[in-house]
């Protein structure tokens, strides 16, 4: 089943076409962060204007190369086929669309969902809303070479993509399907802790099964990518904050500077807020600013010393405030695997110490699929399409605000 996954929650306008939930065949991500880094985050009503510049070529490109990669012989034999040909062609290959719904900007959620349910009624496929923090979950489902060493190799994933329908390759199709097989059984079993860390989410979740989850934490306050990207602003580091606070920080001393870790009442819950605070506090002090000098004229202060050793030093504490929690919940739980999902996930800190600290291998995506992208949407869309009955794209609302709680899957 070939599911095409659209995603348009934020600052990334992406298609992917992935078959049976995890071997992707087409990827296209057209990323915002040139127009947003000029103001410094993202300007949802400029999301919703690129997204609506761009969506219906995603779209058309992500399509298209799927048909293309499983018809490798197409383009040469073809040429002079018009380009409508083959993205007739290519719709006929699409079983199902997933689009992201929910939560998210909502001009930026309307602009995704609204071409999502035309496409699903012209084209006449099944349509599921997708949530989108649920789906950075599913990233570790996708089969990448590049995620693990388990994974396919290169010369696999090019005679899979090689290989759709073709009888004469079935014997190493075979082979190559029992090398996925082996692979799901290694990665993805259940009970499943997830954490699930982003700009907007910093949250532990546990899975039972497919739509039958449970958030046993969250964030009280900011979420912990989020604080990454403000401690980037005081420290004067280019947006997004996130990767380049990780890459300032590797030449710091993460020991320089001690921050507070907060206490929560609730004993999987996070606060990152207080630790913004200190960090500014704290980059005042070493500046001999008071209280009241402004966070904006701080980074002009610092020296590149002192800015990788706060990176750094932030960094460590805001990386073990999670893994803490994490080892406390597989205490608890005792769950088969461990995945981390979400931006901050591409952090190299955390995969490090959670690596460490954790008596299982965690699981990560790879770092191209951590940040938003629809390959998580349609892998999701095809575990949500196994279960529950298809939407009618003329009902579906789009949910600007709603967390992950308890599942929210209406099973069949
Ligand atoms: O999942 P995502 O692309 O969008 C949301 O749904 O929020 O996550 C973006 C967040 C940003 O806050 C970004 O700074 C953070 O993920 N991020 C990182 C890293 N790469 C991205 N944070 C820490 N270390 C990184 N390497
Ligand atoms: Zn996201």
């Amino acid at each position: 089943m070939k599911i095409l996954g659209i995603e348009s929650s934020c600052d990334e306008t992406a298609a992917a076409v992935v078959e049976n939930g995890q071997r992707l065949i087409s990827n296209v991500v057209n990323s915002q962060i040139d127009i947003h880094s000029a103001f410094g985050g993202v300007v949802p009503e400029v999301a919703a204007r690129s997204h609506l510049e761009v969506v219906l070529p995603v779209i058309d490109q992500a399509v298209k190369e799927a048909y293309l990669a499983c018809h490798s012989g197409f383009g040469s034999e073809s040429g002079d086929i018009q380009d409508d040909k083959i993205l007739e062609a290519a719709w006929g290959e699409i079983d199902a669309i997933a689009c992201t719904t929910m939560p998210g900007l909502i001009g930026s959620l309307l602009i995704g969902s609204l071409t999502a349910r035309t496409l699903a009624l012209l084209k006449n496929k099944p349509f599921y809303p997708i949530h989108h923090v649920e789906a950075h979950v599913y990233a570790n489902f996708l089969k990448n070479e590049s995620a693990d060493a388990n994974c396919l190799r290169p010369q696999d994933r090019i005679l899979r993509l090689g290989s759709c329908g073709e009888n004469s390759e079935k014997e190493a199709d075979d082979n190559s399907r029992e090398i996925l097989k082996q692979v799901q059984n290694d990665k993805m079993r259940f009970p499943m802790l997830a954490l699930i860390v982003s700009g907007g989410h910093s949250q532990i979740v546990l899975f039972r099964d497919h739509g039958d989850y449970e958030l046993i934490g969250q964030t009280q306050d900011d979420a912990v990518g989020e604080a990454f990207d403000k401690v980037a602003k005081i420290l004067g580091l280019p947006y997004p904050g996130g990767p380049s606070v990780s890459k300032c920080a590797e030449s710091g001393d993460p020991q320089k500077y001690h921050f507070p870790k907060a206490k929560m009442a609730g004993k999987y819950d996070f606060s990152f807020s207080g630790l913004k605070t200190a960090v500014l506090r704290a980059v005042q002090s070493e500046c001999d600013k008071d209280h009241t000098f402004p966070s904006s004229g701080l980074a002009d202060l610092l020296n590149d010393t002192q800015r990788r050793d706060f990176a750094a030093s932030f960094q460590r504490i805001a990386i073990e405030t999670l893994v803490d929690k994490v080892v406390a919940a597989f205490n608890e739980f005792a769950p088969k695997s461990v995945v981390v999902a979400g931006g901050v996930a591409a952090n190299q800190e955390l995969r490090r110490q959670l690596t460490e600290r954790l008596p299982i291998a965690p699981h990560f995506p790879a770092p191209e699929f951590c940040t938003d992208n629809a390959a998580m949407v349609a892998t999701l869309g095809y575990y949500v399409a196994q279960n529950v009955a298809p939407t009618d794209p003329r009902d579906v609302e789009i949910t600007p605000s709603i967390s992950m709680t308890k599942t929210a899957w209406n099973l069949k």
